[in-house]
């Protein structure tokens, strides 16, 4: 028989909780150099890193976790280094997509797709389509993303149906605009953590992260887990957001 006035103690509170998280994973290259291992070692690690923290996002019950896994300026990389990226990639989802396929996880891609190698649209379109009726952890792939180049491409698609005449110039509000960046559908990110102690935005989420909050992290990618996101969100809900009124709010 159970007591219904004993304090459920087993029950994490999860109020405040965040319901959209954003991970910049940054320091790849610095924890391989710290061991004097070569950076395509480091980010092998921090694909191992981003499987603890998909499933403690899982098992936080956080709605929506968007990686940043290559960036458009990524590619002033080294060609064996994009190489290494891409290869990355392409392991992650033929390996790892029938277990987060199993875990009810769903796969949304954002970023420019039209000049990705058609080997690599064709595996994220596949992600996207297999898990697509999934409604667990939608997990948001930042690929060949950045928010000014995802801003860009939303205005000339509106300016494209303005010439058209679908739309009239006073249409342009910040609901179409909104809806016309790439997954309009996600809730925007509550909170953004960055990795590696660096403390910038880096050019992701520009528009959708106008009220989310900042949480900077030492760590170097490869280190991150379960408890230092559980940190970050303790982090966050400490916080008071008021979305630039007087009173805190929980969402906008
Ligand atoms: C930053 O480390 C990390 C990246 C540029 C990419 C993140 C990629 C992964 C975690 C692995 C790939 C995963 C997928 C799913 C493709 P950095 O190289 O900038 O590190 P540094 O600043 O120390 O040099």
């Amino acid at each position: 028989m159970t007591n219904a006035a004993a304090p459920a103690t087993d029950v994490p509170d999860r109020s405040g909780y965040p319901l959209h998280v954003a991970i910049i994973m940054d320091g790849n290259g610095r924890w391989a150099a710290a061991r004097g291992l070569p950076r395509a070692e480091g980010h092998r690690r921090g694909v191992e890193a981003l499987r603890r923290v998909v499933r403690a996002a899982h098992e936080l019950g956080i709605v929506y976790l968007t990686i940043f896994s290559f960036s458009s300026e990524n590619w002033s990389r080294p060609a064996t280094e994009i190489g290494d990226l891409f290869g990355l990639l392409r392991r992650f989802i033929r390996n790892d997509l029938a277990e987060l396929h199993g875990n009810n996880v769903r796969v949304r891609v954002i970023g420019e797709r039209d000049d990705l190698d058609p080997e690599i649209r064709r595996l994220l379109e596949e992600a996207e389509e297999l898990t697509g009726a999934n409604d667990g952890l939608v997990l948001v792939v930042a690929f060949n993303y950045g928010a000014r180049d995802e801003i860009a491409r939303a205005a000339r698609r509106i300016a494209q149906d303005v010439a058209r005449g679908i739309l009239k110039p006073e249409d342009v509000t910040e609901e179409l605009i909104g809806a016309r960046l790439d997954a309009a559908d996600l809730a925007d990110p509550d909170l953004i953590i960055r990795t590696s102690g660096e403390q910038r935005r880096s050019n992701v989420l520009l528009w959708q992260a106008a009220y989310a909050e900042l949480v900077f992290t030492p760590l170097y990618w490869p280190d991150f887990d379960r408890a230092a996101l559980e940190q970050a969100i303790d982090e966050y809900r400490r916080r008071e957001r008021r979305f630039g009124g007087l009173v805190a709010r929980t969402r906008s």
